[in-house]
């Protein structure tokens, strides 16, 4: 596995591969890997002949009260996972290589950048964006693969794509969890063990909720309701929000119908948590 740390580097190893006309599958992370990103890799490892890691913990995605600081860094540890998914690249660059001095020019999807997770925290998706645009023109993958716990990322980033013509095709892997239904995120270690204990409500509160929006005649407040009360009654946890949306445009819906997303964001202590479940339902009318 080739480690790469800089731009020049990255530019004529990418250059020689598209020569050589390998599919590149690139799998963007701010490492402190976990078993969620090494099935991303996995995935990345079968359908394409090389698969390219990035890890940058991006300063710009962090506001200013957020957990830049304190956010996990495991260098040597995440070397060891990527190389055992037998990744070819990973692309390490520093914060200086990536944002020189003087550093002015940003990617922001409107709108869909401030609603749910960019409510509160409002500089978030711009960050994203504007790495992930940098990283795709560095990398030139065929292939970037996203995680669906991140669902708002994926949608933002879709767009962006969609929008700037990037020529890179979006894989969306499936959330992966603890056994007790936790979705795993590097942010599960700042839980204290009580927290850890009530962290599951949230993925319970969504698989009541679906079961819930799947019956005939049930109200968005209903199913919303019917979560916030769950996980009040059951956890310490504090609910930024719970959304129900389209789930390819993340408009809210008024009536339970089509591709649903149930999002949520709820913060135990510091620690803010993000989970979501995707299912249809259809009218039931032959179309
Ligand atoms: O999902 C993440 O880990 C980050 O937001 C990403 C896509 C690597 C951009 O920094």
């Amino acid at each position: 596995m080739l480690i790469i740390k800089n731009i020049k580097s990255i530019n004529s190893k990418i250059n020689s591969l598209k020569r050589s006309g390998r599919s590149i599958g690139f799998v963007p992370t701010m490492g402190a890997l976990h078993e969620g990103h090494l099935s991303i890799m996995r995935r990345a490892r079968r359908q394409n002949d090389i698969v390219v890691v990035s890890v940058f913990v991006n300063p710009k995605q962090f506001g200013l009260n957020e957990d830049f600081a304190r956010y996990p860094r495991q260098e040597k540890k995440d070397h060891l996972l990527a190389k055992k998914e037998k990744v070819d690249i990973i692309f390490y660059p520093s914060i200086e290589e990536i944002y020189p001095t003087r550093y002015l020019t940003y990617i922001n999807v409107e709108g869909i950048s401030r609603i749910l997770c960019g409510h509160d925290r409002p500089v978030h998706f711009k960050g994203v964006t504007t790495i992930v645009g940098k990283l795709l023109n560095l990398v030139r993958p065929d292939n970037l693969y996203l995680g669906q716990k991140d669902a708002q990322q994926v949608i933002v980033l879709r767009k962006m794509i969609v929008d700037l013509n990037f020529p890179v095709k979006v894989r969306v892997c499936p959330i992966v969890r603890e056994p007790d239904g936790l979705a795993l995120s590097s942010r599960n270690k700042y839980l204290t063990n009580q927290q850890r204990l009530e962290s599951p409500v949230l993925f319970q509160a969504l698989k009541k909720a679906k079961i819930k929006a799947l019956k005939e005649n049930v109200s968005v407040k209903g199913v919303l309701n019917l979560m916030k009360s769950n996980i009040t009654k059951n956890s310490s946890g504090s609910i930024d929000y719970i959304a129900c949306v389209d789930a390819d445009s993340l408009v809210p819906l008024d009536v339970i119908k089509g591709r649903v997303m149930i999002a949520l964001a709820v913060k135990f202590g510091k620690t803010r948590l993000i989970d979501n479940i995707v299912f249809r339902k259809d009218d039931g009318k032959k179309k």
